[in-house]
């Protein structure tokens, strides 16, 4: 190897190293929407997906989020689901699994519903957040997933949608309460003057 190639392999590296730390330092926003393993699954994903659809800038994390949510909001966007879904009791599958009782619930085991195979590797159940994530953009979270759906791209009508599918259950969990880390993130965000939407 020449000395120039080596030189060019140093920069390439430190460039690399560069930004790796600017990643981990949350420059652009929560970990959670860069992490790949929680985001994506393991899935092989474009990265310029990944890039467009999740570094946009900061996002208030879905429990500081919840706090401020109007669940009365939640059927509103709820009717967008519905041409798929039921969300009450005895509604059945229909094009989807039926969404009572989701929250909390193992990803992918609504009884007697076939789900594709998107789903079936997807550890962990119906969190706020996991349900905040995929329905930000459901086929980059779950690739290959059959849910014929783009996503809701607006934060705070997530919240209201997530923060109402909470009460369609038999036994309504709490909303989680926002971590140290969702308010130090949030707090470190207000500090550095940008708007919080
Ligand atoms: C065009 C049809 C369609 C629309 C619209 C749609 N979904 Fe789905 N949804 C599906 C299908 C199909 C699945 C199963 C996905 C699979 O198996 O890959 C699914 C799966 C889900 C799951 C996973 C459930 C489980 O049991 O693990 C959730 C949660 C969900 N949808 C929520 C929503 C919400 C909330 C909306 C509206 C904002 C919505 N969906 C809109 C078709 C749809």
């Amino acid at each position: 190897m020449n000395n120039r190639i080596l030189i060019l392999v140093a920069i390439l590296f430190s460039a690399f190293l560069g930004l790796s730390i600017l990643q981990s330092s949350g420059v652009h926003g929560p970990a959670r929407y860069r992490t790949a393993d929680t985001v994506f699954n393991g899935f092989p994903v474009s990265k310029t997906a990944i890039a467009s659809h999740f570094e946009k800038g900061f996002t208030t994390p879905i429990a500081i989020r919840l706090a401020e949510a109007d669940a009365g909001r939640g059927p509103a966007t709820a009717a967008r689901c519905r041409t798929c879904h039921s969300f009450e009791q005895d509604g059945g599958h229909r094009i989807g699994p039926v969404l009572w009782n989701v929250v909390g619930r193992d990803i992918a085991t609504g009884e007697g519903y076939r789900y594709s195979g998107a789903f079936k590797d997807i550890e962990g159940n119906w969190t706020a957040e996991a349900l905040d994530e995929f329905l930000l953009r459901p086929r980059i979270w779950a690739p290959g997933t059959k849910m014929g759906f783009a996503g809701l791209g607006d934060e705070a009508e997530r919240a209201d949608l997530i923060a109402w599918m909470y009460q369609q259950a038999d036994a309504p969990l709490a909303l989680p309460e926002p971590s140290a880390d969702d308010l130090a993130a949030f707090e470190a965000h207000k500090g550095q003057g940008a708007h919080a939407d």
